[in-house]
């Protein structure tokens, strides 16, 4: 992390006292940190009381073989249960779980509990008879609809882990996590509505199944209609979901699972070329999702309306979608489309039409709005809102600060949330109640939570300073390993400060003079695009299986609107000559088609060297400061230190494209 931005946050001194509703009927209060810190087994062991169990656990934490973590260890519970029966049994059946929206205007439909009772009994019943039970991997490739959520609770009931697949990513990205998990089924639609258009989804399952033969049945929701077109449908393996989810009984009774039962995989970027799936489970993944959301968005499940903006496809829409909201038994809005689609003010006029008082978006989002101005949300009542969120990177402070004038009318405390895939749940964020906010810092770790920042020996660092984050004791929604791979988990997570078994998160990090936490963003091949994690050595690896490219380096370079944008600088095989007048469009084609449109440059650049160490390794650094442009740095490690002449030469004349 650069001294000009931790100077810069240094000068940061806004600060946002809560207000005294929210302080005066929080529903945690500054005591927690204190009774968590003392007893933090007894906190958790509180926190799962909110969960209705088959059967108790008899001990909270096993951490006797560190860092394969136990939570709630012989306790049994059965995850869509909790999410939806025990409403319904409460007598809250008639409630709305979900005001789903779909893109196309007035296309909408309201789900109380006790339909969605219905809808994941019968579609837990059809999975059975597709030949699913416990333990089967059932793939999830859908857009965000109803059907999402019905299908991940779904395999949830009958103890089949799901993995859910972006609808962004390409057949190749799908069919390489349908392999790594050997999912037997796959659940998806014909299509999705995108910017008002049917966009298709079944044909990439039916060439990821080209590249797998693991898939057995896929199961398809008809969403908008479209011609499947020639060969687009396989007898023998597709089934329409109206077909056998429609017909089948609405009577399913859950079984209960072991807490440490796997509940999901879900796939995310690491710092080599292969997907890590993260294995999250049963028990301490519902404690965490569901504690951290009544917690962190001061929830009141009886008036409030809840709206998270994450797709379903990533971690932030499993765990404050789905498994969160709804064991909370919150009524909530689900959205399809995109956010200005087909008007700017969209989703100011969706917060209007429901009274959502809990909004939890991404900063990307709020710097495109911010760039569109105040008029258009100015336009809408937003009254309803009582608490903001942000997730997924660091949010500047100016984006916090139009954020909560312009959309939380200045009543609204902006909570910074930070976490990951991997910790399955919120683990750094202000308490709207207790904590006073500081635009761009996600405070401390909320109570429970134990978090450090540590310099490379492993040692806190004083106020004032940065280093890298560290997370300092196990959490229940921990992941449990990498699906199929306990040594890389071991390397990736726990090999930085085994010494003092810390999980490293990748994040670096600064405390302030108050000890307060501002995450800095990833210290490790990791890029952030628009919220979105990406490496950069899967899209080199996308890149140098090209035929005209010999070598590739990625960069993840500042950019105003998405955080970070993906810049690639590459090197022709000498075969290929200079590629063509079309290289640079028919590179980005290709990395969209290995990994899908998120992870197409911003930019490439075609370049006749990389700069590299003596020992061979590239220096990204130099490379950001092109992508950049900035005045390169130190280049005295350069094997070679004309290589950046020759790259800033290249680019000049022309071999480049933004
Ligand atoms: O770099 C951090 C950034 O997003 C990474 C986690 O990405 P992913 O697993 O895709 O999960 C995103 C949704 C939880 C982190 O390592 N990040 C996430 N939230 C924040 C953040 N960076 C700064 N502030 C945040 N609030």
């Amino acid at each position: 992390m650069s001294e000009e931005t931790l100077s810069n946050l240094l000068k940061e001194d806004r600060r946002f006292e809560p207000p005294a509703e929210i302080a005066e009927h929080a529903n945690l209060k500054s005591e927690a940190y204190d009774r968590a810190r003392q007893d933090r087994e007894a906190f958790w062991a509180e926190q799962a009381e909110r969960l209705d169990w088959s059967q108790k656990w008899d001990r909270v934490l096993d951490w006797d073989d560190p860092p394969f973590a136990k939570w709630y260890v012989g306790g049994k519970l059965n995850a869509a249960y909790n999410c939806v029966d025990r409403h319904v049994e409460a007598g809250r059946g008639d409630k709305v779980a979900l005001h789903w929206v779909g893109e196309p205007v007035d296309d909408k439909r309201d789900i109380t509990y006790a339909e969605l009772q219905d809808e994941v009994c019968r579609a837990a019943n059809a999975l059975l008879s597709l030949g699913v039970g416990a333990g089967d991997r059932v793939a999830i490739y859908l857009p965000m609809i109803p059907e999402a959520v019905v299908a991940m609770l779904a395999c949830a009931r009958i103890g089949a882990p799901h993995t859910v697949v972006f609808g962004g990513f390409s057949a190749d990205a799908l069919a390489s996590r349908l392999e790594d998990c050997q999912a037997k089924v796959v659940i998806t639609s014909d299509g999705g509505y995108r910017r008002g258009n049917p966009s298709a989804l079944k044909p990439a399952v039916d060439e990821a199944r080209t590249k797998t033969d693991v898939v057995e049945k896929v199961l398809v929701v008809r969403r908008t209609g479209q011609d499947l077109g020639e060969g687009g449908w396989d007898d023998a393996v597709d089934v329409w979901w109206h077909d056998v989810v429609d017909g089948a009984s609405a009577d399913h009774t859950p079984e209960a699972f072991d807490a440490e039962h796997p509940l999901y995989v879900m796939y995310t970027s690491g710092t080599t070329g292969k997907p890590k799936g993260i294995l999250h489970t049963t028990g301490g993944y519902l404690v965490g999702s569901a504690y951290t959301h009544w917690a962190v968005f001061d929830l009141k499940p009886e008036t409030d309306v809840y709206w998270c903006s994450a797709d379903i496809g990533w971690v932030t829409g499993h765990s404050y979608l789905v498994y969160g909201p709804l064991a909370n038994g919150v009524t909530q809005v689900m959205y399809e489309g995109v956010p200005d689609s087909p008007e700017r003010g969209r989703w100011w006029k969706i917060i209007q039409d429901y009274g959502v008082t809990i909004f939890y978006t991404a900063p990307t989002a709020i710097r495109s709005f911010m760039k569109q101005g105040a008029e258009i949300p100015d336009r809408h009542d937003m009254s309803s809102l009582r608490i903001l969120g942000s997730v997924g990177e660091p949010i500047n402070p100016e984006a916090y600060v139009w954020y909560r004038h312009v959309i939380g009318g200045d009543r609204t405390p902006v909570v910074d949330t930070w976490w990951q895939t991997e910790t399955g749940m919120i683990m750094i964020s202000p308490l709207p109640g207790v904590t006073h906010g500081k635009p761009g810092s996600a405070m401390t770790p909320i109570p429970g939570v134990a978090a450090e920042v540590v310099d490379e020996a492993g040692e806190p660092v004083p106020d004032g300073s940065g280093g890298y984050l560290v997370l300092t004791e196990p959490w229940p929604a921990m992941l449990r390993t990498i699906w199929g791979d306990d040594e890389r988990f071991k390397d990736t997570y726990w090999a930085r400060f085994a010494e003092q078994g810390y999980y490293f998160a990748g994040d670096g990090a600064k405390k302030d003079d108050d000890g307060d936490i501002w995450v800095l963003g990833r210290v490790d091949d990791v890029m952030n695009v628009s919220g979105h994690r990406l490496s950069t050595t899967e899209i080199e690896s996308a890149l140098v299986s090209h035929p005209k490219v010999a070598e590739a380096a990625v960069v993840g370079a500042k950019d105003e609107d998405t955080g970070q944008a993906v810049c690639a600088f590459v090197i022709l095989r000498e075969d290929a000559g200079d590629g063509g007048d079309d290289i640079v469009k028919e590179l980005r084609g290709h990395v969209r088609k290995e990994i899908g449109p998120i992870a197409t440059p911003r930019q490439i650049m075609i370049v006749p060297e990389l700069p590299k160490t003596r020992s061979g390794k590239i220096m990204r650094r130099l490379l950001r400061d092109v992508a950049e442009h900035r005045e390169v740095g130190d280049v005295t490690t350069l094997a070679d230190s004309s290589v950046m002449d020759l790259i800033s030469q290249g680019i000049d004349s022309g071999r480049s494209e933004d």
